[in-house]
Formats: structure tokens, sequence, C-alpha cells
């Protein structure tokens, strides 16, 4: 005899048809990092000159023209030597020659960046060598600045993704639990740290109206923490989604964005809407099936996604329709 089709599963299967999955009609267009160097964790966009900045491995923030189709330096930490760092690949040099990874403008095109070693920088829309604006955060050092965002009013909020490793993979196999979010005010140079005892975080998202964020934790899920209202300063579980690796807010309305790689080479970008709850999921190959794995999706053009590969390093478009 057939079971009856309860409300709940009927709800259930509305809802899992309705999950969007368009894998066969993305389109994908590729570039290669300059001077064999080690590629973009995350992207941040420029729309008034048609660019995007990326950190890469011989410590320079590059910017890459969507017009000329080439990557100009931008920015490095102070006192970089650039004969010994610009062909740098290896780890053991980020110490002195830096390694950007997040990176964010704010609205009058002044950019913020975390060095994974040095911490928190800021640079002038016209680049060059950035000031050092955060190094200790709660007594603490920031031990690994991984993740940065800026909101309406120009107030910055970042990860220190582990006070005992630099690198995501080590610190999730030792079930680390160390990460920081933190909040930087420029004007007053305030610094506050919001959340301790993180699981690896390693990305941002601010809601539209400012009035929380998401935090990534590579290791683990996804937390809100409320930055207004009544809930201030208080942090809940938001969607968990396996090993989400940043999260990124669409330009209309507030869903957002989660790339996940489960398996090496193999990985899918997620949507979710403001309740956390799974809207779409469309798996993202093409040259992305030689990438080991991507830190960063960010809405672009609609329907166009930039997308950032480490290894092999190359920075990507990649034109999902509909979602
Ligand atoms: C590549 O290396 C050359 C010197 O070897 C340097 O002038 C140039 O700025 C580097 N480009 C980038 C984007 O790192
Ligand atoms: C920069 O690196 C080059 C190559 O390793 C080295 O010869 C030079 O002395 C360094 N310059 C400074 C100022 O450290
Ligand atoms: C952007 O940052 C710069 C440097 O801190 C500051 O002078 C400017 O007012 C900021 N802009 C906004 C819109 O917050
Ligand atoms: C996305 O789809 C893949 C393939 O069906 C599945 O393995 C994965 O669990 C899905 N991810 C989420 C968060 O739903």
């Amino acid at each position: 005899m057939m079971p009856a089709i309860t409300f709940p599963s009927l709800l259930f299967l509305l809802l899992h048809c309705a999950v969007l999955s368009t894998s066969t009609l993305i389109s994908y267009k590729t570039y290669t990092l300059p001077n064999n160097t080690v590629g973009p964790a995350y992207i941040s966009i420029n729309y008034a000159d048609n660019s995007a900045l990326t950190g890469i491995s011989n410590g320079r923030v590059v910017k890459f023209s969507f017009l000329t189709k080439t990557f100009t330096s931008f920015s490095s930490i102070p006192n970089r030597n650039g004969t010994f760092c610009d062909s740098n690949t290896d780890p053991n040099n980020y110490g002195t020659c830096g390694r950007p990874f997040g990176i964010a403008y704010n609205r009058s095109g002044y950019v913020y960046f975390c060095d994974a070693y040095k911490g928190l920088f800021g640079v002038g829309p016209s680049g060059g060598p950035a000031t050092p604006l955060v190094e200790f955060a709660g007594g603490l050092p920031v031990f690994f600045c991984n993740a940065v965002e800026t909101d309406q009013c120009g107030t910055v909020y970042f990860t220190d993704t582990s006070q005992n490793f630099r690198d995501s993979s080590l610190a999730i196999r030792n079930r680390d639990a160390t990460g920081r979010f933190i909040r930087y005010v420029p004007s007053t140079g305030q610094v506050t740290v919001l959340a301790t005892g993180l699981y690896t975080p390693t990305g941002i998202a601010l809601s539209s109206d400012n009035s929380y964020a998401l935090v990534s934790q590579l290791g683990n899920n996804i937390l809100k923490y409320y930055l207004t209202g009544p809930s201030t300063g208080t942090v809940q579980a938001f969607a968990s989604i396996f090993g989400p690796a940043n999260v990124r807010r669409s330009l209309l309305g507030d869903y957002f964005y989660v790339p996940q790689t489960p398996v090496p080479y193999i990985h899918y970008l997620i949507k979710i809407n403001s309740a956390g709850v799974v809207v779409g999921n469309v798996s993202i190959a093409g040259p992305y099936s030689t990438a080991l794995y991507y830190r960063d999706a960010r809405p672009f053009l609609p329907p166009i996604f930039l997308i950032g590969s480490q290894f092999p390093p190359f920075l990507g478009e990649a034109t999902i329709p509909g979602f």
C-alpha cells in the first residue's frame, strides 16, 4: 500500500524542489595570475572603474581590470622587498613578503585588507604601500587576519581565524576554537572583540540593513551575530553547511552565497535565504574541476559571479543564469 503523503513531507518536497540546480547552463572565463604566484582567496569589486582587487602569494594586492584584462600591482605591506618577493610562492616567506587575504573597499574607495601574518592594513583609493591599522585585539595579537568587510558607515569587521595556526586546514584538523570576530572603527581607532571561541572563521557578510553579520566557520557552520536591536552582541547558529569557506550577500535583498568544496576538486555554490534555508545549489565545474578548493564567489554583474582558485591560480567568472 502507498503511504499517505503527509503535510510535512509535501512541504519538504516543495522546499526540496525549489532548490535550483542549473549546472549545465553555467559558462566560465578564467584569467591567469601574474608571476606564477599562488592565487586569489578573496575578491573585492570596484564598479567605478570596472576592476577587482585580490591578494596573491608574492605579497601584492593586485588589481584586475575587466576592460584591459590585465593585472597590475596595487598595494602591499610597507617595506616589502620586491626583488626577493615578486616571484615568491613559498609560505615560509609570507611573514616577510606579506600574504594579503580578505580585502574590502569602503564607500569612498579606501581599501582595507587582512595580511595573514601582520593584521589589518589600509590603503587609499590609488594604492601604494599600506598602513598598519590593527595588530592586537583584546590583548592578543591578530594572529591570522583573514576575512574583512565594511558597513555603510565605514565600520570595519574582520576575523582572526586562529591564535595557533595560519593554515585553516591545520586549524580544522586540530579542532581549533580560538578564532575571533573583531570590529574596528576607523574614526576613533577603537578595536572591539565581538566574539571569541570560533571554529576557523573565514568569511563575513553583513545584512543589507547592517543589523547582523554572518560569519562562516570553515570548520563548522555559519553563525549569525546581532549588531543592532534587542539581541545585540548575541550569536546563534544560522546555517549548517559543511565547510562553508565564505559567505557573501546578494546585490539585491538578503540572500547569501556560500562556496563549498566538500572534497578536493568538487565544488558547489550554495544559496541561502535570510532564514538560513538552502534555496539554491549549483555545481561549480568547468575550469574549477582542476581547482583544489575555492574561497570566494562574489556576485558581480548578475548573473556573473567572480570566483578565485588558488591551486591552480586564477581569477574566474562564472555566469549562472537565474541564481
Ligand atoms: C611581477 O614581477 C615583476 C618583477 O619581476 C614586477 O615588476 C611586477 O610588479 C610583478 N607583478 C605582480 C602583479 O606581482
Ligand atoms: C632584497 O632581496 C634581495 C634578493 O634576495 C637582496 O639581495 C637584497 O639585499 C634585499 N634588500 C633589502 C633592502 O633587504
Ligand atoms: C573610508 O575610509 C577612509 C579612511 O579611514 C575615511 O577617511 C573615509 O571617511 C571612509 N569613508 C566612509 C564612507 O566611511
Ligand atoms: C549541494 O548538492 C550536492 C550534490 O547534490 C550535495 O552533495 C550537497 O550536500 C548539497 N549541499 C547543500 C548545502 O545542500
